[in-house]
């Protein structure tokens, strides 16, 4: 089933200049970007972005970290992309991810408190919906 979902290239992707790396592998693996813009995301844009997350002891410092600078925002599509996405990106925590995927070979743990790891997907079709609505209005 074709579907949509959201992908951001996080601002530690941005600034640490991994755009061209993160897309081709996107578009090596065979998936379509159709839609694509930068953004500084806001505090509230986030708030709601990441709902599940306002109450952990790690979201100021998250919201530190999405907030540091301009991220790519990416609608892709392609049969399963949801999954695939998530699999193409690797496990949250970059030094816990397998090498070849993005998080593996691109990100690594740093000494501020965020997770900064290089890439967003959504976890499921209805999150990707509503994710989508979020950031492209
Ligand atoms: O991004 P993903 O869906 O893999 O992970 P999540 O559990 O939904 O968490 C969202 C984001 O919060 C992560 O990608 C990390 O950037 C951040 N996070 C963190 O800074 N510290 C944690 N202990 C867990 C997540
Ligand atoms: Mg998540």
């Amino acid at each position: 089933m074709t579907e949509k979902t959201l992908m951001l290239i996080k601002p530690d992707g941005v600034q640490r200049a991994k755009v061209g790396e993160i897309i081709q592998r996107i578009e090596n693996k065979g998936y379509q970007i159709i839609n694509m813009k930068m953004v500084t995301p806001t505090r509230a844009l986030l708030d709601l972005h990441y709902a599940e997350h306002v109450d952990k002891p790690y979201y100021p410092a998250l919201v530190d970290y999405m907030t540091s600078g301009p991220v790519v925002v990416m609608i892709g599509e392609g049969t399963n992309i949801v999954a695939g996405w998530r699999t193409l990106m690797g496990e949250t925590n970059p030094t816990k991810a397998a090498p070849g995927t993005i998080r593996g070979d691109l990100g690594r743990e740093w000494p501020q408190e965020a997770m900064m790891n290089v890439v967003h997907g959504s976890d499921s079709i209805v999150s990707a919906q509503r994710e989508i609505s979020l950031w492209f209005n």
